[in-house]
């Protein structure tokens, strides 16, 4: 078993009958949604799930999953998902595929929002290894490009579209929304406060939500070569 599977059958473990569980999308998600079914085959778990993304949906569906759209929903029980990054106060990094928003909406309307890491993925500070991406309106991206760069023209922040896979084309999240990876070119110790650059984010018209997951998770499984760790929530 690698430690992204060890993560995964650890959170599913703790799936009681009745949840509504949101479902996180990428290879560590995959697992734990494959634990679930399995659970829920075997053990008759009557659990619904909620997608974060077409793939997560479309996974769980092919597995028997009972699926929850959306709209119908007003809190979950449980979010379950990867990260990008993980920094000491378990700021997350998230959005390196293109499913921001419903994968914030999941993990805000959660009440146990459990993160999916190994130890690739702990960082001291969120940017340290992936840019930031950002999540635009369409139409706006331009205007959102110069805020960007206006806003952390002292930091050398920089704001560029982000391309398709096969680099033929601009990548459309799952939202439909373009997005902008924004990387800052000062040295390390100038970088931004991350508290401080999620407030800057949010504020700026344009942005429809980016990746940085700030007082949203409660546990981080974290699994580095077949140990387990299970980091909470300071209270
Ligand atoms: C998806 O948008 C991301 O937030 C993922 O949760 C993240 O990329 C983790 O992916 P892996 O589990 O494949 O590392």
């Amino acid at each position: 078993m690698n430690d992204k599977q060890l993560v995964a059958i650890t959170a599913a473990s703790q799936v009681q009958d009745g949840m509504i569980v949101g479902l996180g999308t990428g290879s560590t998600a995959n697992y734990f949604i494959e634990e679930l079914a399995r659970r829920q085959r075997e053990e008759g778990l009557n659990i619904r799930a909620a997608a974060s993304s077409v793939v997560s949906g479309i996974k769980a569906e092919q597995l028997g999953l009972p699926l929850i759209a959306l709209e119908h929903l007003s809190s979950i029980d449980l979010y379950v998902d990867g990260a990008d990054e993980v920094s000491p106060d378990l700021t997350l990094l998230k959005g390196r595929g293109y499913d921001l928003v419903r994968e914030k909406l999941l993990a805000r309307a959660a009440k146990q929002f459990v993160v999916l890491v190994d130890r690739s993925k702990q960082v001291g500070r969120i940017g340290e290894k992936f840019p930031i991406p950002v999540e635009v309106m369409p139409a706006a991206w331009r205007l959102v490009q110069a805020s960007l760069q206006t806003s952390f023209q002292a930091l050398g922040g920089r704001a560029e579209l982000r391309q398709n896979a096969a680099k033929d084309g601009w990548a459309i999240t799952s939202h439909g929304s373009l997005v902008l990876d924004l990387v800052f070119e000062a040295v390390a110790d100038q970088q931004p406060e991350t508290h401080w650059l999620n407030q800057q984010l949010n504020n700026i018209p344009g942005v429809v939500e980016h990746g940085i997951f700030v007082d949203l998770a409660s546990t981080v499984l974290l699994a580095d070569n077949g140990k387990l760790e299970e980091i909470r929530k300071p209270a």
